[in-house]
């Protein structure tokens, strides 16, 4: 939600690399993008409505500065429009921001009796004043930015540049994103690490209350008693290849083919009853487990409810992590709560973990992003491995939290007995197997169902029991990125209202792999049928129903999941691209909403 990069060298090429750091986090937002830079002794600001391909249409690459931040925006507050897009300056400070400033019309209201004039609409035009009023009053930029830090309220990665000082960029945070990074002869700020992977892998987080001072030799943090403090280096260990399209058409689609590599990878640390016992045995102590989660990872938690409850025979509720935390929650000290997040930034997601923790109930992340806010908060943590993910739309991460719940699955399931060692072993083995059934169906062409549902303006998704999880999201990958509108339903409750939208030709896909809900399924699409619908129809068994039957193949029902989904991304992803849509940045969309 929104994309920040900060660039200081001893190279003068800094247009260049924060454009493409901004190119390598346009997933955070792109409905307008900026950039600011040192022109001599001024500071000089372009900006641009729209994709960042129409920034760089504008910029002039022979202008040589070293030192420069940028900006991608999802807006928040105030239109997507050139004077909303950041950076915002007043005097001599210039910064951009991810988040949102809560107390900003408290603000606007009393420095606009001050006569301060405001230009644009947004929330983070004040920290551009702020500063500065602070700045003209203390003459001091330390000073100025921690007074303005004290005041502010709501979550924040800030980065700023003062037009005194052109030999540095400062930057703070809170509840958003930043890390900083070092290489030889330059120094960076980015939301997020493959902003900076051309240059270097190694990069410190800057926690709350922090300041961040870079220069093109070095970086200083600042505690909030605004002493210097030593940080921890860390290392990116994944490579920048994870970051790149190579032969793809889109990130989408090549990272629906990197699935079966995630599974192994996940399968290699957990492959035997022992390694399973080592890495899981915390698990030990709970009688119920409440998971959270938003978008895709929420609909990860309502698959992960039918299976620990059916293999299990553990009670699980999920939560939408923007209803959990203001909502009022029961606990009991042998619950389990579970976050479930590919960034681990995602505001509701973080907020709900810290309304829990205030509790003094046990947390389990299982997060995709290191070193990301859950994965440092959380009591434990569960990576899921998936590598980088830049495609808004999640499939391998999705598929990776998918696995990673089954193998809780798992776990849970042979220390409560409800299954035996054999079963347990073979089902390791099976999600070792996967490989091959994940390769048939990429090797499928889901052209002609494209071009059933692209011509749809409404869809319905039905399935029952972890069908019904599925569903879900399958239908939200294709209403995300083909602009279809479409809803989920669990297959029996349609006919309780919902049914009244069917019309003549009107696309329901239906998932059926349980066994003994199979015939149930079946009567509710010969519900839809008999209204005129056209059923296509994603099952273990042929369905004679069917306008379309993809039959999924009939693996270890556990992981049956698994394949289907990898279908339904299919699906969509042939859709969107059979409409022409920019599937790796859907309209209005964010990959990482680090607001509520
Ligand atoms: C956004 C994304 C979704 C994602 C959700 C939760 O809405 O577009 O794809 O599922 O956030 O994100 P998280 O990073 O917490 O998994």
């Amino acid at each position: 939600m929104c994309g920040i990069v900060g660039y200081i060298g001893k190279e003068k090429n800094a247009l260049r690399i924060l454009l493409n750091g901004l190119k390598s986090l346009e997933y955070r937002g792109y409905d307008s993008s900026g950039i600011a830079y040192f022109d001599n002794d001024k500071i000089i600001t372009i900006k641009e409505k729209g994709k960042i391909e129409e920034l760089e249409k504008i910029l002039d690459y022979s202008i040589k500065s070293n030192i420069g931040i940028a900006h991608t925006r999802w807006a928040t507050c105030g239109d997507a429009n050139k004077t909303n897009a950041h950076p915002h300056s007043c005097g001599k400070i210039t910064i951009v921001h991810n988040g949102i400033i809560e107390n900003y019309n408290e603000l606007k209201n009393q420095l606009q009796k001050n006569n301060k004039k405001f230009i644009s609409e947004t929330d983070s035009e004040i920290i551009a004043i702020l500063i500065n009023k602070y700045y003209e009053e203390y003459q001091d930029i330390i000073m100025a930015i921690n007074k303005t830090k004290e005041i502010i309220k709501g979550s924040y990665a800030i980065a700023i540049l003062c037009e005194d000082i052109k030999d540095k960029i400062f930057a703070i945070r809170k509840d958003s994103p930043l890390i900083i990074a070092k290489s030889k002869n330059a120094a960076f700020i980015a939301s997020d690490v493959p902003a900076i992977l051309n240059y270097t892998n190694k990069y410190i987080i800057l926690n709350e209350n922090e300041i961040a001072i870079l220069t093109n030799q070095n970086i200083t943090v600042l505690n909030d008693k605004l002493q210097q403090i030593k940080k921890k280096l860390l290392t990116f260990k994944g490579n920048i290849t994870d970051a790149q399209k190579g032969n793809f058409k889109h990130f989408m689609l090549k990272e629906i083919f990197e699935e079966k590599d995630v599974i192994k990878r996940i399968i290699k640390k957990y492959n035997t009853v022992e390694k399973l016992n080592n890495k899981l045995n915390f698990l030990d102590k709970y009688n119920s487990i409440t998971i959270i989660g938003c978008g895709s990872a929420y609909h990860v938690g309502i698959i992960a409810k039918y299976l620990i409850e059916e293999y299990a025979n553990i009670p699980v509720n999920v939560e939408i992590a923007s209803e959990f935390r203001y909502k009022k929650n029961f606990f009991d000290k042998k619950n389990l709560a579970i976050f479930i997040s590919q960034s681990g930034e995602t505001a509701d997601t973080l907020a709900s973990l810290r309304e829990v923790k205030k509790e003094k109930i046990d947390t389990l992340g299982v997060i995709n992003v290191p070193e990301s806010s859950i994965a440092r908060e959380a009591d434990n943590i569960i990576y899921t491995e998936a590598g980088p993910e830049i495609a808004v739309a999640t499939t391998k991460a999705f598929t990776a939290q998918l696995i990673i719940m089954i193998l809780i699955t798992l776990y849970l399931g042979y220390k409560n007995k409800t299954f035996t060692k054999d079963f347990l072993n073979s089902t390791l083995t099976n999600i070792d197997n996967l490989e091959e059934e994940i390769n048939n169906i990429l090797n499928k062409s889901y052209k002609e169902i494209a071009s059933k549902i692209a011509q749809a303006k409404n869809i319905f998704f039905l399935g029952r029991n972890i069908d019904y999880g599925i569903a879900l999201e399958g239908s939200l990958k294709l209403k995300e990125i083909s602009y279809i509108h479409s809803e989920a339903y669990p297959a029996g409750e349609l006919k309780h209202g919902t049914i009244s939208l069917i019309e003549k030709n009107m696309p329901v896909i239906s998932i059926i792999t349980k066994e003994h809900i199979f015939d149930k399924t079946i009567s509710n699409i010969k519900e839809t049928k008999a209204r005129g619908s056209f059923n296509i129809v994603i099952s273990n068994k042929q369905v004679i129903d069917a306008d379309i039957n993809i039959l999924v193949p009939d693996v270890n029902p556990i992981l049956q999941p698994i394949l289907v989904i990898i279908i339904l991304q299919l699906i969509s992803y042939e859709t969107a691209n059979l409409k022409g849509c920019d599937i790796d940045k859907p309209r209005n969309l964010a990959k990482s909403v680090t607001v509520e």
